[in-house]
């Protein structure tokens, strides 16, 4: 249970509660189980096994579809034959998502300590699950219920299976809550609920807490309706909050752990040791997994996958994504790689010609370059829905590379087989909602046009080599092919460009041209202060509306553009930046003295959630 803003309200926590000590505690806590954790290197199971990550990248059974592309982000990402014992080089812990808001996060801080994670729907086969034959699986938290009908829940066999393979699981809030409930024990609806800072005191001074000394205290950040009551058999109480509700179960020789709480939040600033020690002294991880063995792997199973003769196509875009992407598999297969830059005329300021020159004198890519501006423009015109744009957007886009990659036929006599994209884990994960929120994929919060919007007829197998990677895991891969730190460095950028920047028409009131000027205007000032690489994304944005103002004496009716500017990890969740406002002033004044048709300049500051980055 959760989805709980932070309750920042809250005072010291000893002048609200009685602390831990003072209060009776209902429940005693249990003994120590029978013995502790299986050394890891009496481990009977899960030697290193990591899935090679390009395997998993690679659906190259069949000719890539929208919905083949959805199908993938789950289960066939995960296929069998993507098994290669020899490129193991770490172990994996694998997250089973409930649809926590932070489910990604724990995904993330697992990869920080160089250790494989990954993270699939928590209502997956149990096949899907061993196939990938981790060495310990947490269950992520959830908005959900265990008394709920329908509440997502693992696999039939999925306890046995771990008990019987030496598999360590931890149940993170609601995770924690379905251990207990499946194997056993009881969950009731809490007398008293438990959101944001709390108070939580350690009552064992070994497993899950490692060294600490029983009666420490940490500050956590809980999120839950439902208690834990009754434990499983061989279970034991560790941790209990202020209210005396269980706040961290285990049972060492079943190897099951639960934390009420959620230790990867920064709110609980000890989390991440305890994250740490679990894995590393309870589990007994390596910590292997290393970007440079990303690189090997995948250049190793591109060569392996494109057959000698084939011919590979891929749409550089001028973003870090499609720019490591196409670099990686120049490496693998040299010249049969085709590149094609698209000015689909909602590139931003003179970014073109930027963007042509980088490729050929950084990266040394062959690139050819297609003026597609008419064929965009004329297909955009009077269209004001942002998903229509999109679609017709990404229908455009292919109908450029079909072209090209019949022209390609013509010049090569076969046809290119495979096509590269740039697509992140984000992009998978957002078109693909965790079970149980009610949501299906045509309540994507944004078809990103990349992952949903291409034709279902497309011939070419895809290849996405980024598909499991983090944003800023990619700009390490970038670092090691020596792609330059400028191309690195550059803010994401939307596929479909400015359309997503000019709200409505895109084609009206020289929407266009304005905001290209504007956004320079921006982008350069934030440059100039130093400040870009503290952004994750900044931006202008045109606002089909007209304001007064008064300029040179005169009334004028002109339009007004915002300013977008956040930090973000990975685009998921972004906070809005603060500038200075000497800064803000200097720009909004220098934008309505230099751009004709602007008078008024706003700043966006909201987050995401409840907004988006982008405005459509
Ligand atoms: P939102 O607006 O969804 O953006 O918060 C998150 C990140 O994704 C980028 N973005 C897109 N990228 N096609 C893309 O390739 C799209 O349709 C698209 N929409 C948003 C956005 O710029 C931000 O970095």
């Amino acid at each position: 249970m959760e989805e709980r803003s932070p309750d920042l309200t809250l005072g010291p926590i000893e002048k609200r509660q009685p602390l831990i000590s003072s209060i009776p505690i209902p429940r005693k806590w249990t003994q120590l189980g029978r013995q502790g954790p299986l050394p890891a290197k009496l481990k009977p199971f899960h030697p290193k096994t990591l899935p090679s990550l390009l395997f998993l990248s690679l659906p190259v059974s069949e000719p890539w579809t929208a919905t083949s592309a959805l199908r993938t982000s789950t289960s066939n990402l995960f296929s069998a034959a993507a098994m290669d014992p020899k490129a193991m080089k770490s172990d994996l812990v694998l997250i089973l998502d409930y649809g926590s808001q932070y489910t990604h996060l724990i995904t993330r801080r697992i990869r920080s300590l160089s250790v494989f994670s990954l993270c699939i729907s928590g209502t997956s086969p149990l096949k899907a699950i061993t196939e990938l034959n981790p060495c310990v699986v947490i269950l992520s938290g959830g908005p959900h219920s265990v008394h709920t009908p329908d509440s997502p829940s693992f696999p039939e066999g999925f306890a046995e299976w771990a008990e019987s393979n030496g598999v360590f699981v931890l149940g993170v809030c609601y995770g924690l809550q379905l251990i207990v409930q499946r194997l056993g024990g009881e969950v009731r609806v809490g007398e008293k609920q438990e959101y944001g800072r709390m108070e939580i005191e350690v009552g064992k001074n070994h497993g899950i807490f490692g060294n600490k000394s029983v009666g420490d205290r940490q500050v956590v950040w809980m999120s839950h309706g439902d208690e834990v009551v009754r434990l499983p058999e061989g279970f034991e109480i560790v941790g209990r909050s202020q209210q005396g509700a269980v706040a961290a179960v285990q049972s060492l020789d079943r190897r099951f752990y639960g934390l009420q709480y959620h230790p990867e939040v920064t709110h609980s600033p000890e989390g991440m040791e305890t994250l740490q020690h679990f894995l590393f002294d309870i589990c007994g991880i390596s910590a292997g997994w290393k970007m440079e063995d990303v690189m090997e792997e995948e250049i190793k199973v591109i060569k392996g996958t494109v057959g000698p003769e084939d011919h590979v196509i891929c749409a550089l875009s001028g973003g870090v994504d499609s720019t490591v992407a196409a670099t990686l598999v120049y490496k693998a297969i040299g010249d049969r790689l085709h590149c094609v830059f698209v000015d689909n005329g909602l590139l931003r300021f003179k970014e073109r010609e930027r963007v042509m020159e980088t490729f050929e004198k950084d990266l040394h890519l062959p690139v050819t370059c297609v003026d597609a501006t008419e064929q965009f423009l004329s297909k955009l015109k009077g269209v004001e829905d942002p998903e229509i744009k999109r679609k017709i957007i990404g229908k455009e886009f292919i109908c450029i590379f079909d072209t090209f990659a019949h022209e390609l036929e013509q010049k090569l006599g076969r046809k290119p087989t495979y096509l590269v994209q740039g697509t992140l884990y984000p992009d998978v994960i957002e078109s693909c909602p965790p079970p149980g929120t009610g949501r299906t994929h045509s309540h994507t919060i944004k078809s990103h046009h990349n992952v949903g919007g291409l034709p279902k007829d497309m011939k070419l197998k895809l290849i996405e080599p980024l598909k499991l990677l983090f944003k800023d895991e990619v700009r390490q891969l970038g670092r090691i092919l020596n792609v330059p730190q400028g191309f690195l460095k550059r803010h994401p950028f939307p596929g479909p460009g400015l359309a997503v920047r000019v709200l409505g028409d895109v084609t009206k009131n020289n929407a266009l041209d304005i905001l290209r000027q504007v956004d320079e205007i921006f982008i350069q000032s934030i440059r100039d202060a130093g400040l870009y690489d503290e952004i994750w994304q900044a931006f202008a944005v045109f606002l089909p509306v007209r304001s007064v103002g008064v300029q040179g004496d005169q009334r004028t009716h002109s339009h007004v553009v915002a300013l977008r500017a956040v930090t973000s990890q990975d685009g998921m969740t972004a906070d809005w930046y603060y500038f200075e406002h000497k800064f803000l002033d200097d720009v909004a004044r220098k934008i309505c003295n230099s751009v004709r048709g602007v008078n008024r300049v706003v700043q966006d500051i909201t987050s995401k959630p409840p907004s988006t980055i982008e405005w459509e």
